[in-house]
């Protein structure tokens, strides 16, 4: 008589609860996860114990880095995705030596500044964006602002009295990102509190600014003059400073039909 083998149903591997529980404890999530599957792999192939704990060790490692980074882009607020691989460099005004320094991220580790001044459609956002997004890769906290949205938050401390507490939160960043500096005028609360923070961050941390603004001209933007020339003179001590020119790169590559 033929003996017909009983069909088994695989069932996934389990841990042992004290097992489970632990790592859930120490939110081990990635090695609670793996861990049951391993074990049968590192048994069956004869693993090692060092080569099993570091297969573990490694796994949850790079599911953390990667989680780290998808929270710091997260909070740094960039308007739109743009990265230094779009960036053409041949086409914009900055020196490719330049590039090659800025995109090491020496000048963030260093605490120096970098300011990008020149006319609309230059590719200022686009390259503050691009680097900030290569700094958040590599593991630097970044917030980017407009000039307009940064004093609105700081005009929003004030009402509560907490402005020395949001800048030093603000200057926990490795990079501070403020854009479109000196599209509309600061009134004289606006400008001490733009040079609050940028006496804050000064030697401290770094940041960025996009403007369209020859600094000879941020009177007209800033009214009290003895505090623009002190926000200069901090902003500037320490300062890789680009002029970007040439025509508009959305007027060149304008795209659309033509009415
Ligand atoms: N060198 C470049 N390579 C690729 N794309 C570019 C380059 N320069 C600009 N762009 C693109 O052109 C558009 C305008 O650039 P961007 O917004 O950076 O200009 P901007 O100097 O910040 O202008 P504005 O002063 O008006 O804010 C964006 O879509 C940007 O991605
Ligand atoms: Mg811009």
């Amino acid at each position: 008589m033929k003996t017909v083998a009983t069909p088994t149903i695989a069932t996934a591997p389990v841990l042992d609860t004290g097992i489970e529980n632990g790592l859930k404890r120490l939110k081990l999530s990635t090695i609670r996860r793996i861990a049951p599957e391993l074990l049968i792999t590192a048994k069956t192939q004869r693993w090692s114990p060092e080569e099993f704990l570091r297969t573990l060790i490694d796994a949850e490692l790079v599911a953390r880095d990667k989680s780290n980074t998808t929270n710091r882009m997260a909070a740094a607020k960039f308007p739109v995705r743009k990265t230094l691989a779009e960036f053409n460099i041949a086409e914009s005004s900055i020196p490719q030596p330049t590039h090659d320094y800025l995109v090491t991220l020496d000048w963030i580790r260093q605490t120096t500044n970098l300011c990008l001044i020149g006319p609309a459609g230059t590719g200022k956002s686009h390259y503050l964006i691009a680097l900030g997004h290569a700094a958040v890769t590599a593991g630097y906290k970044v917030r980017y602002y407009t000039a307009i949205d940064l004093v609105e938050h700081l005009y929003r401390a004030t009402a509560d009295n907490t402005v020395g507490k949001t800048i030093e939160t603000l200057c926990r960043n490795d990079l501070l990102i403020l854009d479109e500096i000196g599209f509309a005028p600061l009134d004289h609360t606006g400008c001490q509190l733009l040079f609050r923070l940028i006496s804050a961050a000064y030697e401290r941390r770094s940041i960025a600014i996009g403007s369209h603004s020859p600094f000879e001209t941020w009177g007209r933007f800033l009214p009290d003059q003895p505090t623009a020339v002190s926000l200069l003179d901090r902003l500037c001590h320490h300062a890789h400073i680009i002029t970007t020119t040439g025509d508009s790169y959305r007027l060149k590559h304008r795209t659309g039909g033509q009415n």
